[in-house]
């Protein structure tokens, strides 16, 4: 076609298509003007009641903004149908497609989806806000199982195996449940489950049949949804060219018409064009500025079609990588070539672990090497396709250049008129691209990747593929050829270590080669300046090569040590790939929940569905980002400081918006204050002097959140440092400057025994260990938000997500110098809090509120991922010193510890520090201990509580002091524990009142039952064992106990029965997603059974907890410290109380005359004759009963791997101590999601600042907390229902926070298994003794864990091996 006639066809297209056509859940959408960046989360969140789709991360990182997008091929006459992010997604680019969102399975209107029911019945919603995702996740992997040629599954199920339903929410982060009851519902549909296999349920009981369990789940029919609705297929037209103001959409439909377009442009220099496929580069790149044109290039043919021709595959530059995985997998089993297919099949499975499968189905290939080409993106494509000789097509202009992969990546980078076409990737025989083709030759080929999360989802710090040929020769195999090529370690992009290929290439495989070799990719894999852990990068360099080679060196007799043979091909032993990669049936095996209802209290003790479940799952639920804007609503973003200390002389705003808000704008009379309790306030905006680095310095205010956000991003703070001291941002600078907040003289910190005397009885004595701790961000999936409307006279109403909505309108009545009557906070369901929505969640509905007050107008804000991440502030960071006596059978006798603790600029909640602290250390019998603490004033962002604060720092301090001691000792950690267990008189000693009466102190029973439990003497064994025989993965092993002290609070309660006999409650607490509202309900309705009349046993349907709101239920309180479930069910227990002796006698009068009474019958005679149905309470804990002391242990069991430091937890083992819970299945979602935090604070979660204490892990990229990849492959719980707490809230304990505690086990046994590599390495050294002296800090991560086991520790084997061997 000629150019002109090109241009024509274009122009009638955009006069003909200009509406934009799809279906959100059935529902028709047309619309004609479309603002082209505006992404489909933003439209269906904003323009649609589908507000199930959540923003979690605003990144492809989390998952909870999943959506199922359905295609029809009008060709194939079918339906395709994948999940993508819909934060990545363009409207503009659905154009004919349907989106099914969770509402769309169903609703509690039109009954719900079997998904939604099974979340509710597995117990796996708790705050809701990541369930809607993980529904579609589920979903949409269903429906692709569906249409499988697998044999039809039993009736009830689906054709997705166990292993695939798992994986569907691999992408989809939980703060809350910790997975394992996820996986339940997503392996209930698998036809090869095994039932036994999934855990507690509302179903059907323990030990129930298989076949009588099936027909109690409910029914999933794989028909039940539609998809692609039908008007659909008549209605849309593909090429879209849509206009907006000053920017437009295109949708070339071929190459020539895509070429026209790039040329017709490329006179216009300053015109912002955007080639856009899946559009999830900006998950990483992020954008603030947008595009004049945006060229769709997704329906050009020629880019988006999957090409054999001859000896290559042609992939065009569209295809996703999803569609190339399934391509390479379907390639490698048609074809006859089984060096190719294996390049291929291998080539798929490192593709898989790219992102998540919402990221995959979107992301193009095309896309991908892009951005590593232009911006240096650490690719896993671009590495895998250089190992294997790939080329590609670029287009410019009219011209086009078929480049290796190798020059096109060295090239300049591609202007955005340039096009990449394809890419083509030999179809690798021995014979072909420089391999030779001797018949004996061998191809081998092998990809890696270490990231933290094993299954995707995660950056690699360094990403591999090594491509050789080799020949056996009776001296040994012969390098041909070989191709090394190494990525994302901190490069500029993906190259081969040609050096080290140099060096192998003719030369015959042997241990000292294999030396060198290793030695000069260590020099040769160096990271650039800047890029974190450089040292660990190169190191797995080294691994990986190792690993390739290894077996193919001819070690001769290789029974080294005593070890296996290690010269065997894919031997486990010196294989990187951990459980994950060797193909196992499930990701979690299969794990046990022990626990017994008691049917006392009943429905108090049954493990009832968390209230409300249901429609988290279908995404009904009511978060405050989803209530509709009211008319007129303005979006506030935060402008925060990224100076520690410096005057702010101005800010200024690069995007005209509505308006800005800073301390100047508080009206006269008010307080510039922020969070506050007791102490003194931060303030709300920084006063002319920021004092750290994410300070809040003024609020943007603007039509939209997005406008908010990149007004805020964008504005440029003017900052003067003259005359000012330094800022404080180290305990040393603290210190020396005498910074510190003050403790309160009313918290008790006084010394147990005489620590001199417990030196002096001493046989030895550690002087002066360190501990140090960084901080931990909470992670609520739903970041802090709020909304303030303004009210009639001088009033304001806020809907905010805190904890503490007293303390919220206390704050704003004194910001806007109003009354507290004047302010009305309400709090519905908080999306997840931890502690980050208490004290911090203060100054974010304090700023609406402000705002609203300055411009008369409502304003909301929804602070997004990265703002919170930074201002958050988060777990307290700590230094500890530590001085220790103890006897030589490990019996301590004295503890002395000095801590610093960084509170940051305000004291916020720091000043209690130092009491919850020693509740936990004092968890076993140091004979005597004293303490000195420090709460460090300095210019970092104000730390808060957060879930166990100072407690998980302290039961982590004991269990090192303890380790510390068997190390020196050389004795068995576990009897070190045991011998300085408490007993009961030195319980009462250390704690006082709060030990309760012998019965309660239970631990010494748990302890035992553990050891059983959890078979630990046959495991310590075969832990033993498996080390003996394992070179490269060694085992550890840890049980440790806990105890937690808390304390009740006094809370207000409210119960009121309506003229038809529904029951309203009010509390105190905040439903966080920990169950306050299920057990409150189950506690109304117990109580209210003790009228005793007809149907009092079906209460519990009839009750409904509302929402907190402050004018309505005074002295609210917090919601923190695990204890407020059980307050507010006291208070409860109060007001039903009340209400039960009001009917009790107006029940037995109607009885006498008429018999039987139902409850509705008497609570309309009640209200006939004017009975108050309605009572308030304030429950007040008496004073020697309100603190007690939560016991648990845990064993856990890991495995290290010594070539990248992963660690697998494989095994935990839990029992807690939860009274006589109010309800275990709330008990256990508790137990589980607090101990996968707490993995995640001692493992994964490194919240890094720079040096100024600018929050730098301030993404989903950065940040990792663990998936479902990275929890224990077993998790057994046991919850230890006993009713010796008769002073307890029937007899029930807490659950919230003491079980985070219990994952330092999983860093203990990491040490253990450390110990272990140390101690080989040790031995290779020629070293003698043992090496066990050494600390791991929290949180261990990769690089932390690889650098004690060795970061040259192949270096050191084959070193000693060579000696062995006499070469050396
Ligand atoms: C959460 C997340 C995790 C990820 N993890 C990984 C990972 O572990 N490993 C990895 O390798 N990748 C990873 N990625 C990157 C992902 O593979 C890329 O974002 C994706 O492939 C880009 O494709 P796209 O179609 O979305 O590109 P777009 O976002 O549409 O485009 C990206 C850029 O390339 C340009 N462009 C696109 N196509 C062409 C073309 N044909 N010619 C010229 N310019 C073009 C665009 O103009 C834009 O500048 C991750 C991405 C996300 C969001
Ligand atoms: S919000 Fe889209 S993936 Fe997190
Ligand atoms: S239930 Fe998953 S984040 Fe709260």
């Amino acid at each position: 076609m000629a150019m002109d006639d090109t241009h024509a066809t274009i122009t009638e297209a955009m006069e003909e298509n200009q509406r934009l056509v799809f279906a959100a859940n059935g529902e028709r959408f047309e619309l004609s003007s479309v603002d082209p960046s505006i992404t489909l989360l933003q439209f269906l969140r904003s323009h649609t009641r589908f507000k199930s789709v959540k923003l979690g991360c605003g990144e492809g990182g989390c998952g909870a903004c999943n959506v199922l997008l359905s295609k029809f091929d009008s060709k194939l006459e079918q339906v395709e149908d994948y999940t993508v992010s819909s934060c990545l997604t363009l409207l503009c680019s659905v154009n004919g497609c349907s989106i099914t969102t969770t509402e769309g399975l169903g609703n509690s209107k039109d009954g719900f989806h079997s998904i939604h029911q099974r979340f509710a019945g597995f117990h796996a919603s708790q705050c809701g806000f990541c369930t809607p995702g993980m529904c579609v996740s589920l979903f949409s992997s269903l429906v692709n199982a569906e249409k499988t040629a697998r044999p039809e599954p039993p009736l009830g199920f689906s054709k997705i195996t166990a292993l695939e339903a798992e994986k569907s929410i691999s992408g989809n982060l939980c703060r809350c449940t910790g997975f394992r009851p996820i996986a339940d519902v997503c392996k209930s549909f698998a036809s090869d489950v095994d039932m036994e296999d999934l855990g507690l349920n509302s179903f059907w009981k323990k030990g129930e049949p298989a076949d009588s369990k099936l027909q109690k789940l409910p029914f999933y029919d794989p028909k039940q949804i539609c998809t692609y609705p039908e008007f659909l297929k008549k209605d849309y037209k593909s090429p879209l060219h849509l206009k907006y103001h000053t920017s437009s959409w295109h949708t070339p439909l071929s190459i020539e018409e895509l070429k026209s377009m790039l040329i017709s442009i490329s006179a216009e220099k300053y015109m912002r064009v955007k080639l856009v496929v899946g559009n999830t580069g900006v998950g990483y790149y992020k954008e603030v500025e947008d595009y004049d044109k945006y060229i769709d290039l997704r329906f050009v043919p020629e880019l988006s079609t999957i090409k054999r021709t001859g000896s290559q595959i042609e992939v065009g530059a569209t295809v996703s990588i999803s569609k190339l995985i399934f391509a390479l997998k379907v390639q490698s089993n048609v074809d006859s070539c089984p060096d190719g297919d294996m390049v291929f099949h291998k080539i798929a499975s490192h593709l898989e672990k790219i992102a998540s499968k919402s990221v995959q189905n979107a992301a193009s290939v095309g896309g991908n090497l892009v951005m590593a080409q232009r911006l240096g993106f650490p690719s896993d494509i671009a590495t895998v396709l250089l190992a294997v000789k790939s080329k590609v097509t670029i287009m410019t202009g009219l011209e086009k250049e078929v480049l290796t992969l190798e020059d096109f990546l060295a090239q300049p980078a591609l202007d955005s008129r340039s096009l990449l076409l394809n890419v083509h990737i030999p179809f690798l025989k021995s014979t072909k691209d420089g391999f030779s083709d001797e018949s004996d030759t061998k191809l081998i080929f092998e990809t890696y990747r270490a990231s933290p999360r094993p299954l995707g989802n995660a950056l690699a710090y360094l990403n591999a593929a090594f491509l050789a040929e080799v020949s056996p020769r009776e001296s040994g195999n012969v390098i041909n050829n070989i191709r090394l090529a190494f990525g994302a370690f901190g490069t500029k992009h993906a190259t081969r270590a040609s050096k080290v290929e140099n060096y192998l290439v003719g030369k015959t495989l042997s241990v000292g080669l294999l030396y060198e070799a290793v030695k000069l990719i260590r020099a040769t894999v160096q990271p650039q300046d800047g890029t974190s852990h450089p040292a660990y990068r190169s190191s797995l360099a080294a691994s990986f090569l190792f690993e390739f080679l290894l077996p193919l060196v001819h070690l001769g007799t290789s029974k080294i040590d005593g070890c296996i043979d290690i010269s065997t091909t894919n031997s486990p032993e010196i294989s990187s790939r951990m459980t994950f990669d060797n193909g196992e049936r499930t990701l979690l095996s299969s794990s046990k929940q022990m626990l017994e209802s008691s049917h006392e209290h009943y429905p108090v003790g049954e493990p009832v569905i968390k209230s409300g479940a249901a429609i988290q799952a279908s995404g009904e639920a009511v978060f405050v980002d989803d209530i509709p804007s009211p008319m007129n609503c303005l979006h506030g973003a935060f402008i925060y400081s990224t100076n520690p200390l410096a005057r702010v002389n101005g800010v200024e705003l690069k995007k005209d918006i509505h308006g800005v808000v800073s301390f100047r704008d508080i009206p006269k009379g008010g307080e510039n204050i922020g969070p506050t309790i007791i102490f003194d306030p931060e303030p709300l905006f920084a006063n002319e002097l920021t004092e750290c680095a994410g300070q809040r310095i003024a609020f943007a205010v603007a039509d939209t959140q997005k406008n908010a956000d990149i007004a805020a991003d964008t504005a440029v703070v003017d900052y003067d440092t003259r005359d000012l001291e330094p800022p404080i941002l180290t305990f040393e600078q603290a210190i020396e400057k005498s910074s510190f907040f003050e403790i309160p003289p009313f918290i008790d910190l006084s010394p147990i025994g005489d620590f001199s005397k417990g030196m002096a009885e001493a046989d030895h004595q550690i002087h002066s260990a360190e501990i140090k701790f960084g901080s931990q961000y909470y992670f609520y999936m739903e970041t802090q938000t709020a909304l303030a409307v303004p009210d009639e006279d001088n009033c304001m109403v806020v809907y905010s997500s805190t904890q503490i909505p007293e303390f919220t309108q206390s704050v704003i009545a004194r910001c806007l110098d109003i009354p507290e009557h004047n302010v009305r906070v309400i709090t519905r369901r908080v999306g997840g809090g931890f502690g980050g929505k208490a004290f911090k969640a203060m100054s974010v509905a304090t700023a609406c509120a402000l705002a609203a007050y300055k411009y008369g107008r409502p304003v909301r804000t929804y602070v997004n991922r990265k703002a919170d991440m930074i201002m958050a502030g988060g777990r307290h960071p700590m230094k500890i010193n530590y001085t220790v006596g103890f006897k030589s059978d490990g019996k301590i006798t004295a503890l002395h510890l000095d801590i610093l603790i960084n509170a940051g600029m305000s004291p916020d909640i720091s000043p209690f520090l130092p009491m919850n602290m020693v509740g936990a250390l004092k968890k076993y019998n140091w004979g005597a201990l004293s303490f000195n603490f420090k709460i460090c004033k300095t210019n970092h962002s104000s730390k808060s509580a957060m879930r166990a604060p100072g407690e998980v720092q302290a039961s982590f301090i004991a269990e090192a002091v303890i380790e510390h001691v068997a190390s020196v000792l050389s004795i068995d950690v576990g009897s070190v524990r045991e011998t300085n267990f408490h007993t009961f008189d030195s319980l009462r000693l250390f704690y006082g009142d709060a030990a309760g009466d012998p019965l309660e102190y239970t631990l010494p029973t748990i302890w035992n039952n553990l050891m059983t439990s959890s078979n630990f003497n046959d495991r310590v064994e075969m832990v033993k064992k498996f080390n003996q025989c394992n070179k490269w993965r060694k085992k550890g092993l840890s049980r440790l106990p806990i105890l937690h002290e808390v304390s009740l609070r006094s809370t207000p309660g409210k119960v009121s029965i309506l003229r038809d006999g529904s029951i309203v409650v009010e509390v105190g607490g905040i439903e966080l997603g920990q169950g306050l509202w299920t057990k409150v309900k189950q506690m109304t309705a117990y109580c209210l059974r003790a009228i005793q009349c007809d149907g009092a046993d079906a209460l519990l349907d009839k009750v409904r907890v509302i929402q907190a709101d402050t004018l309505s239920m005074v002295q609210g309180g917090f919601t923190s410290g695990s204890t407020t479930s059980e307050s507010s069910c006291e208070a409860v227990k109060l007001c039903c109380n009340v209400l039960v002796e009001r009917l009790v006698a107006l029940k037995e009068r109607l009885e006498a005359q008429m018999g039987l009474v139902t409850w509705d019958f008497l609570i309309q005679q009640a209200n006939m004759q004017s009975v108050n149905l309605s009572a308030s309470s304030f429950f007040v804990p008496e004073f020697t009963s309100m603190r007690y002391i939560n016991y648990g242990a845990a064993v856990s069991e890991v495995e290290v791997n010594l070539l990248t430091g992963e660690t697998k937890i494989l095994q935990a083992d839990i029992i807690y101590d939860c009274g006589q819970s109010l309800n275990p299945a709330v008990d256990l979602g508790q137990i589980e999601g607090a101990f996968v935090q707490g993995i995640g604070f001692f493992m994964l979660e490194e919240y890094l600042t720079n040096s100024d204490g600018l929050v730098i892990a301030d993404s989903t990229w950065t940040y990792k907390i663990p998936t479902i990849d990275t929890i224990p492959k077993q998790l057994n719980v046991q919850i230890l229902n006993n009713a010796h707490h008769k002073k307890r809230v029937l007899s029930s304990k807490a659950s919230g926070e003491p079980p985070l505690l219990l994952a330092a086990s999983v860093h203990c046994a990491t040490r253990a298994a450390i110990k272990e590599a140390r101690n080989q390495l040790h031995s290779w050294k020629k070293l003698d003794g043992y090496d066990s002296m050494f600390q791991l800090d929290v949180p261990a991560t990769m690089p932390v864990v690889k650098t004690l086991c060795g970061l040259e520790n192949i270096d050191f084997y084959l070193q000693s091996l060579l000696s062995s061997s006499g070469k050396r």
